[in-house]
């Protein structure tokens, strides 16, 4: 993409984004096939990736003229037959060994950026369901920035199974990991892609989950090592892509979807948080960040939107305090609103059926 004209790049995506891709459900974005767009000079340049290498199809690039038609754009099309460029990421190979043989369904929570909720989405979705009665592990892959212990109130290390291994701490019927019980002050800040890739296969193979209806991981925002690694290690069974309303910069979210795609992973919907405020005094919802980014870009992207998150005060307060506001306050806006989002994911992740007690016997 060209940076200097991004927002006629993003433009242009999203018109494209319209276009279908003959004989297929998803648009030629959504599809990966739009590898890059530059705007200049009232032209919009596309590279366009066909499968098998095929011809660009005329009926499509009519289409595709069509669709920037009303941005005042002429199209140029680059149509990339061959192997993929050199900077695209290596694909994934194909998972060796099972590391997670106990664990029926493993579910990535990620976002194209940081700092938009992702560490409170994971919290509070694995209390909403170990609340439900699932066995529920989380998982935190940040290991630049690793906040479970914050967030899930953890002052425990793990302990000794043997050997290398060991128990992951339990806590609001969760059993959680995080880089954040392994670092002190003396521990490097910058972690190299190598490093990365090792720790996460350590958390996944050296800790005794036991047996779990779901695993929940916190990936680092982004598309980079930590996400590839944990795609070739365990059968990620499904990923959700958290956003905020304004964070909805349709070509991060491309990116992430492309990502994915890479490794087969499927995208199971858009969280939006922070989506609105309800107002204490007067009950009136208040869009303080926009209204329903989350959704267009779910609709632009052909995801179903799983979930509108509120602001709540609480949700900070309870998140810095160690208790996600599913266990604080269950009746809340915000509560009720992560325990429809578990058991709108459950039958997705094809665990359903809740356990009756004891969820993390
Ligand atoms: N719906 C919400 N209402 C109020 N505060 C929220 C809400 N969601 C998240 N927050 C607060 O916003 C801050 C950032 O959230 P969080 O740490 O979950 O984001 P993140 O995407 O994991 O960030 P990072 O990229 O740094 O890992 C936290 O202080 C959190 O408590
Ligand atoms: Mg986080």
């Amino acid at each position: 993409m060209n940076d200097d004209k991004a927002v006629g790049a993003e433009s242009v995506l999203e018109a494209l984004g319209r276009v279908k891709y003959a004989g297929f459900p998803r648009d030629i974005v959504t599809l990966g096939m739009v590898e890059g767009v530059d705007v200049a000079a009232g032209r919009a340049r596309v590279r366009v990736r066909l499968p098998g290498g095929r011809a660009l199809p005329d009926a499509l690039r009519g289409q595709m003229a069509e669709a920037l038609a009303p941005l005042g754009l002429a199209l140029d099309v680059e149509a990339v037959q061959a192997t993929p460029p050199p900077a695209a990421p290596p694909r994934a190979p194909e998972p060796t060994e099972d590391l997670l043989p106990d664990v029926k369904a493993v579910l990535a929570v990620s976002s194209a950026k940081g700092g938009v909720g992702k560490s409170t989405v994971a919290s509070n979705l694995a209390c909403a369901f170990a609340a439900a009665g699932h066995r529920t592990g989380l998982l935190d892959a940040d290991v630049h920035g690793p906040s479970l212990p914050i967030v899930m109130g953890i002052q425990d290390r793990p302990t000794a199974a043997g050997g290398k291994r060991f128990h992951p701490v339990t806590r609001h019927g969760v059993r959680c990991i995080s880089m954040g019980f392994f670092l002190d002050d003396t521990s490097p800040v910058i972690w190299r892609g190598p490093l990365v890739a090792g720790l996460i296969q350590q958390f996944l193979g050296d800790c005794v989950w036991g047996p779990l209806d779901v695993l929940v991981v916190d990936l680092p925002p982004g598309t980079g090592d930590a996400q590839l690694t944990l795609a070739q290690r365990v059968r990620l069974t499904g990923a959700v892509l958290v956003t905020t309303p304004q964070q909805v910069a349709l070509r991060d979210v491309v990116r992430g979807l492309a990502m994915f795609r890479q490794v087969e992973v499927p995208i199971l919907g858009v969280v939006e948080n922070m989506s609105f405020f309800r107002c204490p005094e007067c009950g009136e919802d208040e869009y303080l960040f926009g209204r329903d980014g989350g959704r267009r870009l779910a609709e632009q992207a052909g995801l179903p939107l799983l979930a509108q998150i509120p602001i709540e005060p609480a949700i900070r307060e309870q998140g810095d305090a160690g208790e996600p506001i599913v266990c604080s306050a269950p009746a809340s806006e915000a509560g009720r609103a992560f325990a429809r989002l578990a058991a709108t994911l459950a039958p997705s992740l094809c665990f359903a059926e809740p356990r009756a007690a004891s969820p993390n016997a």
